[in-house]
């Protein structure tokens, strides 16, 4: 058999064909306009990217009460999918593929962002530390969603797909990752709940499975960014392990697009027996992305032994507009500056 490179082409479906195996990793800039509108400077960012083989783009709020950080673009409005709309035909016109991100931030999030209401978690536990961007504002004691919220949730994620399909995009990944929403459903420090929603990894996973279910009507291509190591706004738990094997098992059963790993792969861990995507690898037999400190050299190996079937790649798609054509060319990249997040010119 003959080892994939990152330039192997790689099928998604009848529709969906990818030129490459390099994917932009989803990053948020903060650069929506103040009604969460994306705006031609991102069609632009976007669009000088066209030739990673897939763009995964920013986070994206499913409802106003999904926000936790300022100018995030959003689909819930019509204005927000005509912004995305410019967006996905920018990046179709330059030959690339676009997936949404849809995402809900859940307790990572602060009144500020919510009209003065209190951020909606699975169960009332409070993320310490301060929130970013925000004159020092510290994390406080979200709301235990009741299960009509739950519900309604479920709906928000169902109608962003919709919409997501309406502005042009090839598919939507799930952001199950970083501590967010979805991720707080999948750990014990975050769901204490004691209903059918949690309790059990069963019951912890069914936000998860019945998100997903919903998103499946609306749109073809759904993939799912998992962290299950905890990586960010939550404790590592070892204890978490018997969540994320349930999750991925059960996951061979949906048909999803792909899993994409959510944390860093520079890091093995004893408990899973080696890096979040060998983990990820081990469980779940379909598609995977890896992502997390990739290099060329590393992004190469990985594909070589198999490990992924994709590379998700972020600071460096930020630092180099054109990464896919030096690679090509074996040309030096440009190192990444967290000051080259202030503008979009890049
Ligand atoms: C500025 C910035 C914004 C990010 N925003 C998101 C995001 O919106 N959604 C997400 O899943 N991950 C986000 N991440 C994580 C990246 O997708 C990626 O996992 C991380 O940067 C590791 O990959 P890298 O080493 O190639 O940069 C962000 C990372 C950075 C640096």
């Amino acid at each position: 058999m003959t080892k994939n490179t990152l330039f192997t082409p790689l099928s998604l479906g009848e529709d969906l064909e990818l030129s490459n195996r390099i994917v932009m990793a989803p990053m948020t800039r903060s650069m929506a306009s103040e009604q969460l509108v994306p705006t031609e400077a991102m069609a632009e960012y976007y669009g000088r990217r066209a030739d990673t083989g897939l763009i995964i783009a920013e986070a994206t709020i499913i409802s106003p009460m999904a926000q936790g950080y300022p100018n995030t673009p959003g689909l819930y409005s019509q204005a927000q999918i005509e912004g995305w709309q410019k967006v996905t035909d920018r990046v179709h016109q330059n030959g690339g593929k676009i997936f949404a991100q849809i995402w809900h931030c859940g307790r990572v999030s602060h009144p500020f962002y919510l009209n003065g209401d209190k951020p909606m978690a699975p169960s009332a536990v409070a993320l310490q530390g301060r929130v970013p961007r925000s004159n020092d504002l510290q994390y406080g004691m979200p709301r235990e969603m009741t299960e009509a919220e739950i519900l309604e949730v479920i709906q928000q994620f169902s109608q962003a797909a919709a919409n997501a399909r309406k502005a042009g995009f090839d598919g939507v990944e799930l952001h199950g990752a970083n501590g967010y929403l979805l991720d707080q459903f999948l750990h014990w420090e975050t769901n204490q709940r004691t209903d059918g929603w949690g309790g059990t990894p069963e019951k912890m996973a069914r936000f998860l499975f019945e998100v997903i279910d919903a998103v499946k009507q609306q749109i073809d291509h759904v993939g799912v960014r998992l962290s299950p190591v905890g990586h960010q706004h939550l404790s590592l738990n070892e204890a978490d392990l018997a969540i994320s094997d349930y999750v991925l098992q059960r996951l061979n059963r949906c048909d999803l697009t792909y899993v994409h790993t959510g944390s860093h792969d520079d890091t093995p861990f004893d408990h899973i027996q080696g890096t979040v995507t060998q983990y990820i690898r081990r469980l779940y037999k379909g598609r995977v992305i890896a992502c997390g400190g990739y290099s060329v050299n590393t992004g190469r190996d990985a594909l070589a032994g198999g490990i992924a079937d994709l590379i998700a790649i972020g600071r460096p798609l930020i630092a180099n507009p054109d990464y896919v054509e030096k690679v090509r060319q074996n040309k030096p990249l440009a190192p990444y500056d967290s000051s080259m997040l202030d503008t979009l010119d890049q």
